[in-house]
């Protein structure tokens, strides 16, 4: 099908590269917007590893997704300035808020939830960033008002 056909043309396009994974996965990846399972066995085959390896490399990164996306990808800040600052326990209210774990998609797929590692609000901490849209000091009052008017 289509959706193959792509897969097995960025594989003829990359496949040769030494250390041809990585580029492979993030090709795969911003085509797709998501690692399809199913693209496991083609991307071993071609790359000539076992597909545990492929699997391992997509669970080591956190930026390699198995599943597609949320409409809204919601970034929450966990390095140290947000961190002091409640960080955590907005991870936590999110978490709540979204019915979703850090890394995962809400069940309606409104929302992903993804760990940040310093968004440059340090100042302004505890820091979000939406759909590239950043948000400085949200507690999770705030946090929810942003999200409700996203959700409308
Ligand atoms: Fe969170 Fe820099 S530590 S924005």
């Amino acid at each position: 099908d289509l959706e193959r056909a792509r897969l097995l043309q960025i594989l003829a396009d990359l496949g040769q590269m030494p250390g041809a994974l990585l580029p492979v996965l993030h090709a795969v990846q911003d085509g797709f917007g998501y690692i399809p399972p199913e693209a496991v066995g083609d991307i071993a085959e071609r790359l000539q590893i076992s597909r545990a390896e492929v699997h391992g490399v997509i669970t080591f990164y956190s930026h390699f997704r198995s599943t597609p996306a949320g409409r809204h990808r919601v970034q929450i800040c966990r390095a140290e300035a947000c961190q002091s600052m409640g960080a955590n326990r907005l991870i936590e209210h999110a978490c709540e808020r979204l019915s979703c774990t850090l890394g995962g998609t809400s069940r309606d797929a409104s929302f992903t939830l993804e760990p940040a590692y310093c968004l440059g609000l340090c100042a302004e901490s505890p820091a979000i960033m939406i759909d590239e849209q950043p948000y400085a000091r949200v507690d999770a009052q705030r946090f929810d008002t942003i999200v409700d008017r996203l959700d409308a």
